[in-house]
């Protein structure tokens, strides 16, 4: 079943809630925040800006996103342009942003769009969430964003708030269908966009997660938790599992011409397509033993490893060294590449990968066997 709600499923909103609506509409209007995507006053919204924006803002903040979107929209302007863009033109231009698998499917979704939609974005949710990388909130978002399609659009911003608005005393995860349901009693029938977007800059403005700015909230006569004395103290949340730990060992070899061994990961899966320095298997509960690969040479293990904190698991790296020869090289890794280090940026090198690379390149730095 799709996440998404349309005007029928909608609970009915009561007179309070049509209050907030209006609202928090009149202080959108009053002064809302001034974002690369958003369309201009009276102007149409640009549907492909809306959704490159959303599918960056799945996992990054608006302040990170928004130098990303203005090369992006300036490199790529329309969807016949990202399209044609080669899938590796574009990976590089998403370092930084994490999440490669947003990009990967940003392409093949402009792509199919162009080769069997006639190049335009469906009108509607329940098409949207269909295509490439567009899940149920995103495909809310869109539809209503650049269609003004009467969707609710909940995202952790939207269940601060409402969780707030009501003093919903269950815990997140658990209280997430409940707050959903609270949320559609609020949405307006009325400008849904815009609705939207007021309750993602309310909760990115001033219902914030640690000190709520309940003075200038245009929703502060009908907030229970601020009634309460506690609005930071909303949503609950049951207590989170420790990420477990994963570790591993790099290894950074170096040529004599002081280039690096790269190479491509597998297309699916972790950082799918990306490039990295070889590594052994990132394995929960190993050992903390360097682990070296079967290639002979003077390798040496760099004191401290480095850290990486992903969505489900910890790593650590210990990064080993060596200077190796081009047999060695192949040896270690077949279809590798070798880059020299000025030219790592044009790469499409995960951040963990950077953090390898610096530890490898301060440690080779000078050094007589590199
Ligand atoms: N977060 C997700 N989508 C957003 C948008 N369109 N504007 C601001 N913040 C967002």
């Amino acid at each position: 079943m799709s996440e998404t709600k349309g005007p029928k499923d909608r609970p009915a909103a009561g007179p309070q809630a049509a209050g907030h609506g209006r609202r928090l509409l009149a202080w959108y209007d009053a002064g809302h925040r001034d974002l690369p995507w958003r369309a201009a006053p009276g102007k149409a919204p640009d549907a492909y800006a809306v959704w490159l924006s959303e599918i960056m803002l799945q996992q990054t903040t608006v302040g990170a996103a928004i130098p990303y979107y203005r090369r992006f929209i300036r490199r790529w302007p329309d969807l016949d342009s990202l399209a044609r863009a080669p899938l590796d033109d574009v990976l590089v231009a998403w370092q930084g942003l994490g999440y490669y698998a947003r990009a990967r499917n940003l392409v093949k979704c402009a792509r199919l769009l162009v080769a069997d939609h006639g190049g335009v974005l469906p009108r509607r949710a329940e098409a949207l969430v269909k295509l490439p990388g567009i899940g149920p909130y995103s495909a809310a978002a869109i539809a209503a964003i650049a269609f003004d399609a009467p969707e609710v659009v909940v995202d952790g911003n939207v269940e601060r708030v409402v969780a707030r608005l009501y003093a919903v005393a269950q815990p997140l995860p658990g209280a997430k269908a409940g707050l959903r349901r609270l949320a559609a009693g609020l949405s307006p029938r009325r400008r849904p966009g815009d609705y939207a977007q007021a309750m993602m800059d309310l909760g990115a403005t001033i219902c914030t997660p640690r000190a709520p700015q309940c003075g200038s909230c245009p929703l502060r006569g009908g907030c229970a938790a601020q009634a309460l004395g506690a609005p930071a103290g909303y949503p609950r949340r049951a207590a989170r599992a420790e990420r477990p730990l994963r570790r591993g060992t790099a290894w950074f070899a170096v040529n004599r011409r002081g280039e690096i061994l790269l190479r491509r990961r597998p297309e699916h899966g972790l950082l799918g397509g990306m490039m990295e320095v070889p590594s052994s298997p990132w394995r929960a509960g190993a050992g903390a033993a360097p682990i070296l690969p079967e290639v002979a040479a003077p390798w040496r293990v760099i004191a401290r490893p480095i850290t990486h904190v992903f969505t489900h698991f910890r790593l650590e790296l210990r990064v080993a060294w060596a200077s190796l020869g081009a047999r060695q090289g192949r040896q270690l890794a077949p279809d590798g590449v070798w880059a020299a280090p000025e030219a790592l940026g044009g790469f499409a090198l995960p951040s963990v990968m950077k953090k390898v690379c610096a530890a490898g390149l301060a440690a080779t730095k000078g050094h007589p066997d590199a």
